[in-house]
């Protein structure tokens, strides 16, 4: 803990002076929330970080995997690298709030609370920046277009470097929770997500009359066998206390009632909690599928959209959240959360360094925050927004003056 003078702790000084900050931030996420934009389309609202994060005389890479950008906070003095990461992008929902500061894009919504995550980065950012005479080390703010299209906007984001040079040792995220109410967060270590294997499979087969099936392969009927053939490679090869489930979104073929389709195209996906199951999956799919289909006479492809982790969070990391949100004020409780077969591609991050994402409670039933994400009347309670950036910035701190892990 660092303590600033006999009695007060940076944290006491944190949980005080931010009210202006705050402000701020919900003022930056109501302006933020008006002009949402999808996957790898967020220019806008990538300018507008942009000039959020100048104002703080940050060092900023920008256009990086497309529309993210990050920046670097150097403090001057020796110390690890913590970095923060948010998502950026919305969601093709149409907005059904009646909020003053609703979408102005029509068929488009910030409907998962990106623009919450994005607004507690900035106000991180300003708090810290604030006090950047007592930190040591380096933060850098990482914005990552695309979490909701899969692949995703992490892959990229590390591919072009983003956790080497400096080389981060921790890394950190949140993700609101109308689920958990406003006061409270939530954790979990080790895996908290499901991986997620999203997949295309594409059977040909040969056109013919819908009368002369033998003369024909029938990608219909092959396709429906690789459907329920698939549900075996849950049920026959994968361990029985391990969770896994594979569904189906979309099938589409054919084109008239009395012709045999030549073609039929899947799009599916895969989720386990395991991480040598993740490597395994894609393998045990593509060899049923394949094999089903040429049993009965069809070519198939088997195309991999997206890949990604469970998330998994780190113990240590988890510890350092909550005994930071403790150390701002929070009397509030730290929810154990339940583990979920949903996905997030902030487990691409945690795959190379350690980190963990915590969940910050937004929920308040009386002003209607308790929609589900990605609802089209998805609220959050804004009271949240100021104990994120407290939490978040403690936590900053207290990795920088604490952490003594090193990188995996
Ligand atoms: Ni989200």
């Amino acid at each position: 803990m660092i303590y600033m003078d006999k009695h007060k702790t940076i944290f006491d000084i944190l949980k005080k002076n931010n009210a202006g900050i705050t402000n701020a931030a919900i003022k930056l996420r109501r302006k933020i929330h008006q002009y949402p934009e999808t996957g790898h389309q967020e220019f806008k609202t990538t300018t507008l970080l942009k000039k959020e994060l100048q104002k703080l005389d940050l060092k900023i890479v920008d256009r990086y995997a497309s529309t993210g950008l990050w920046a670097e906070f150097d403090t001057g003095r020796k110390g690890p690298v913590i970095a923060v990461r948010t998502d950026i992008d919305a969601l093709p929902v149409t907005e059904q709030t009646g909020l003053p500061f609703a979408s102005k894009r029509n068929g488009f919504m910030h409907a998962c609370g990106h623009d919450v995550h994005m607004a507690v980065l900035i106000g991180t950012a300003r708090l810290l920046s604030r006090h950047k005479d007592k930190l040591l080390g380096k933060i850098k703010f990482i914005c990552q277009p695309a979490e909701e299209i899969p692949p995703g906007g992490a892959r990229p984001m590390i591919e072009a470097g983003v956790l080497r040079r400096p080389d981060v040792d921790v890394i950190l995220a949140l993700h609101v929770d109308p689920t958990l109410p406003t006061g409270s967060i939530g954790i979990r270590d080790g895996v908290s997500m499901a991986s997620t294997y999203d997949f295309d499979i594409k059977v040909f087969g040969k056109v013919g009359h819908a009368a002369l099936p033998h003369e024909t392969v029938d990608a219909i009927t092959a396709s429906s066998e690789i459907v329920s053939g698939l549900q075996q490679v849950i049920s026959r090869m994968v361990d029985p206390i391990k969770p896994a489930v594979i569904s189906f979104g979309t099938i589409r073929g054919g084109t008239v009632r009395n012709a045999i389709a030549g073609e039929v195209t899947l799009q599916g996906t895969a989720r386990t909690l395991d991480p040598a199951l993740t490597k395994k999956i894609p393998r045990l799919i593509k060899r049923a599928a394949v094999d089903i289909g040429r049993g009965l006479g069809a070519r198939v492809e088997v195309t991999s959209i997206a890949n990604y982790p469970p998330l998994k969070s780190d113990p240590r990391v988890n510890r350092f959240i909550s005994e930071s949100f403790r150390a701002v004020g929070y009397g509030g409780k730290v929810h154990q959360i339940p583990l979920v077969m949903g996905g997030e591609d902030f487990a691409c991050y945690l795959e190379k360094v350690p980190g963990a994402m915590f969940r910050l409670g937004v929920g308040n039933k009386k002003i209607g925050a308790d929609k589900p994400w990605h609802h089209p009347a998805f609220m959050v309670d804004e009271d949240a927004i100021g104990i994120g950036i407290n939490t978040m910035a403690a936590t900053v701190i207290n990795l920088l003056q604490n952490w003594r892990g090193g990188t995996r």
